[in-house]
């Protein structure tokens, strides 16, 4: 295994891009799904469940990891991957987003974020250089610079300033990342719905030479066609070399459209917290077990898939485990879900790879649109 983080573009087709992370830990197949895995669990799932539906790599959360069970608790325990048991890369998310969505009595400035604990009200302080030391006490393969992310709508005045300490932030967890062969330390394009700011931040970040860019503030409450168009405008003016990902996203739909304009890595809850949720992603379309029809199908979610909980379970039994607020109804569906997602993500690399992408995604999503479940 290679002892240096690598990308590698193996196939192209139109902007789609079919790709090769290599790092000391493992391969990760590009364009790739990461499974969240917030607090050092992809929520209601075996690590061996995560790996067997085909995925290369987790996410997990700086912001929840150092408040429970704390970055030099897991670092004294051997570092995240041990601890969680998932031997494979991590990427780590820096924290910034999460404290703005989740925590009380934040605050932000030059210095970094304060904050009080979503948990116990404890204050905390995150600057971006603690930021990437908390990455690293975690042992985490892939880090984010802290970022700042302007919720949409926001005033052109507002997204630059943050865009603009984004970048400051960039260079000063670059300084603190230093020279470390086998991981890699990503910046985060930030500009909100403003095409001049997405190229200004995105050109700015190139110059600093890190290993990947993500495109951040995006999902974030703007239509879909804003969110594309914002990925037409980003992606050009990142180096085609490097790994590009998009954070926080998103639904089939969203992925197929944003691997046509160079995305190569997702991330998103989606079909974790839907599968608690009692929803079901299949080849036909979202499936909501709590229905009442559901209660006497004795069909499974689908037959020709090779994820046993989409196989060997009648929807019946689905609806009555999700209606009866059974953990087996959770377990079952966020597998199935996850599943379903990276299946996606293989028959977007295969068809990459024959140069049939338009084609095979627009079959995918009329098998959606037909919705005869
Ligand atoms: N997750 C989803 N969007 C974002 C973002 O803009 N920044 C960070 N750090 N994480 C995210």
């Amino acid at each position: 295994m290679s002892s240096e983080f690598t990308f590698k573009l193996l196939a192209t087709d139109g902007k789609a891009r079919r790709g090769e992370i290599t790092m000391p830990r493992g391969t990760i197949r590009t364009p790739a799904f990461m499974p969240v895995g917030t607090g050092g669990t992809v929520k209601a799932m075996y690590m061996d469940q995560v790996r067997g539906v085909g995925a290369d790599i987790i996410l997990g959360n700086t912001y929840h990891l150092m408040l429970r069970p704390g970055a030099e608790r897991v670092a004294k325990l051997g570092g995240l991957h041990d601890f969680a048991r998932w031997p494979h890369p991590i990427l780590t998310d820096s924290g910034g987003f999460q404290v703005m969505s989740l925590s009380k009595l934040r605050k932000i400035s030059e210095k970094g974020v304060t904050f009080r604990s979503h948990i116990d009200g404890a204050p905390y302080e995150m600057s971006p250089e603690r930021s990437i030391e908390i990455q690293g006490l975690l042992d985490s393969d892939i880090q984010m610079q802290l970022d700042e992310c302007t919720a949409l709508p926001s005033t052109p005045k507002e997204i630059q300033r943050a865009m603009e300490m984004s970048l400051r932030w960039a260079e000063r967890c670059k300084t603190a990342f230093g020279d470390q062969p086998g991981k890699a330390m990503f910046g985060i394009v930030q500009g909100g719905d403003i095409p001049d700011m997405r190229v200004r931040s995105a050109q700015a970040l190139t110059g600093l030479e890190l290993k990947g860019y993500a495109v951040g503030g995006l999902a974030v409450g703007e239509p879909q066609e804003v969110m594309l168009d914002m990925l037409d405008i980003t992606c050009p003016e990142l180096p085609q070399e490097k790994p590009r990902y998009l954070m926080g996203v998103g639904t089939p739909d969203d992925i197929i459209k944003s691997v046509a304009r160079g995305i190569d890595m997702f991330d998103c809850v989606m079909p974790t917290r839907a599968g608690r949720h009692g929803l079901a992603y299949t080849r036909r379309g979202k499936v909501n077990l709590r229905n009442a029809r559901h209660a006497d199908d004795p069909r499974p979610l689908d037959e020709e898939s090779d994820c046993p909980a989409a196989r060997d379970y009648s929807r019946a039994y689905l609806h009555h485990l999700v209606r009866s607020g059974e953990a087996l109804g959770a377990m079952l569906l966020t597998w199935n879900n996850l599943s379903y997602y990276q299946h996606l993500m293989s028959e977007i690399r295969a068809s990459i790879e024959a140069g049939r992408f338009a084609d095979r995604t627009t079959e995918i999503s009329e098998g959606w649109a037909r919705g005869d479940i």
